[in-house]
């Protein structure tokens, strides 16, 4: 990867390196932002990843906090430090510099991804913009809007090509289609894959329309991602039981005005 660091601190990023930001995620669908998080805001976050994996109850019921067994689901209920990590700088200010100013967390999800364990090429839940198969994409001088902005912090070294790190296809967020099935080198305007390398406690961010996959974890230890996904206000946040989801009082103990907003605690709008 050429040109990795874009902001490499915990400070929000000025105007010069939002545009930076922006422009990656305009042309390539993705950026890489950088060594975030310390030595000790890493082995927080894992501590509290673990605990949570390791919760029976939360395992084995059908009804649990996870995903497909390996997604484990709104992390800021479970630990103060997820919950704070919605608003460490730089990613609050990222994600409004991208969404707008009243942007929210729409999900956070972790992923705890054991040895053997990895997922195939995809874009995040539905294409939000599709073109017939014909057609060769969205105009890229003229994209489509990002509306959901996904934010990872590996909290383990993903930092070789045999540790398998996030894998995307540059661009493809303007393909306007899903991946090609059961293709294992997709290409989207003469671009292939590409890998992000990243130590524990580095982020990246990617629009969620753009091609990505978690490779098979070929190594011996778990790969365990944090982050949290952004998404317009205009879409709905989605806390499982949805309706029936009930945000706990302890999430807003000390939670200020920004990441009370983030949470879902919105000033009225056109449709309420
Ligand atoms: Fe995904």
């Amino acid at each position: 990867m050429s040109d990795q660091t874009l902001t490499g601190s915990s400070a929000p990023p000025d105007e010069a390196l939002l545009g930076r930001i922006r422009e990656s995620l305009r042309v390539d669908g993705y950026a890489y932002l950088g060594p975030m998080l310390s030595e000790n805001e890493v082995s927080v976050l894992r501590d509290a990843m673990k605990r949570k994996w390791h919760d029976e109850a939360i395992r084995e019921d059908e009804a649990g906090d996870h995903i497909r067994r390996n997604s484990m689901m709104r992390m800021f209920e479970y630990d103060r430090s997820f919950r704070d990590l919605i608003v460490h700088e730089p990613f609050p200010t990222i994600a409004e510099a991208i969404l707008g100013d009243d942007c929210h967390l729409m999900s956070q999800n972790a992923l705890y991804n054991e040895p053997g364990v990895g997922g195939g090429w995809h874009l995040d839940d539905v294409c939000q913009y599709p073109l017939p198969d014909d057609t060769d994409g969205h105009d890229a001088d003229c994209p489509p809007p990002c509306t959901v902005l996904q934010i990872f912090t590996p909290l383990t070294d993903v930092d070789t090509e045999d540790r398998a790190p996030t894998q995307v296809v540059p661009g493809s967020h303007l393909a306007g289609r899903k991946p090609p099935s059961g293709e294992d080198n997709p290409t989207f305007r003469d671009r292939g894959p590409v890998s992000i390398l990243a130590k524990a406690g580095d982020a990246y961010c990617f629009n969620n329309q753009v091609w990505h996959r978690g490779p098979v974890n070929t190594t011996d230890e778990p790969r365990l991602l944090a982050g949290a996904t952004y998404s317009r206000r205009i879409l709905a946040q989605r806390f499982y039981p949805f309706i029936d989801y009930q945000m706990p009082e302890h999430v807003w103990d000390g939670a200020g005005p920004r990441l009370q907003r983030f949470l879902g605690r919105h000033e009225k709008g056109a449709y309420g």
